[in-house]
């Protein structure tokens, strides 16, 4: 079985990535889960934090989480045309300690997803997020895009998604997440 775990990069309780996540656990192809992760909790990175009280719990938690899974799934939303603060504030702590990159990070396989309310479904953020994927020596798939738009319109208020298109691209992006990280994984594990 495999084991890929989602993040979503919103707080808030009306999310539509929090919601396009929580469809997706509905939608996984067979043979692979999604367990859904919160950045609830994660303070602002602080070296001095860092230096003095070292990394904080909820950090440690999520660092094991990722290091736990098979392949990691980004649902970002966009904010100014880039990744929203809270979220690249969070990544940064799950880099910490450097030493610790290779272990959470190094060759995990990841894919990112999005949904905003406009036209353009978060490409920018999703573009933004490109560099950070590379530094943090992750092994992204480009195999599918999934750009959801005028997200107020593709879920209903209790966070269905009511979409059929949406739902059937939303499908086939799992799919083939899943089929790249089975791919990749090593014989027996
Ligand atoms: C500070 C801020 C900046 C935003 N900038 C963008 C943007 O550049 N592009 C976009 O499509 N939506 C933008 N939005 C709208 C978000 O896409 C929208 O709030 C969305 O619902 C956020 O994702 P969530 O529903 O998962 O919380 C912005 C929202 C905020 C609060």
């Amino acid at each position: 079985m495999i084991k890929i775990i989602g993040i979503t990069g919103s707080l808030r309780s009306g999310s539509f990535n929090t919601a396009l996540l929580h469809v997706a656990a509905g939608l996984m192809p067979n043979g692979a889960v999604l367990e859904i992760a919160t950045l609830k909790g994660i303070p602002l990175y602080d070296g001095d934090i860092e230096t003095d009280e070292g990394i904080p719990q909820a950090v440690i938690a999520l660092q094991e989480q990722i290091a736990a899974a098979d392949g990691l799934l980004l649902a970002t939303p966009e904010y100014n045309n880039s990744i929203p603060g809270v979220f690249k504030n969070a990544i940064d702590w799950l880099s910490r300690p450097p030493r610790d990159i290779v272990r959470v990070f190094g060759g995990r396989p990841v894919a990112v997803m999005g949904a905003s309310p406009g036209g353009f479904g978060t490409v920018l953020s999703q573009n933004a997020w490109l560099p950070v994927l590379r530094t943090l020596g992750t092994r992204p798939w480009f195999g599918g895009r999934l750009l959801v738009s005028r997200a107020n319109h593709v879920f209903n208020e209790s966070g269905e998604m009511v979409d059929e298109a949406a739902r059937s691209q939303l499908r086939n992006f799992l799919a083939g997440f899943a089929e790249f990280v089975q791919a990749g994984r090593k014989p027996g594990g």
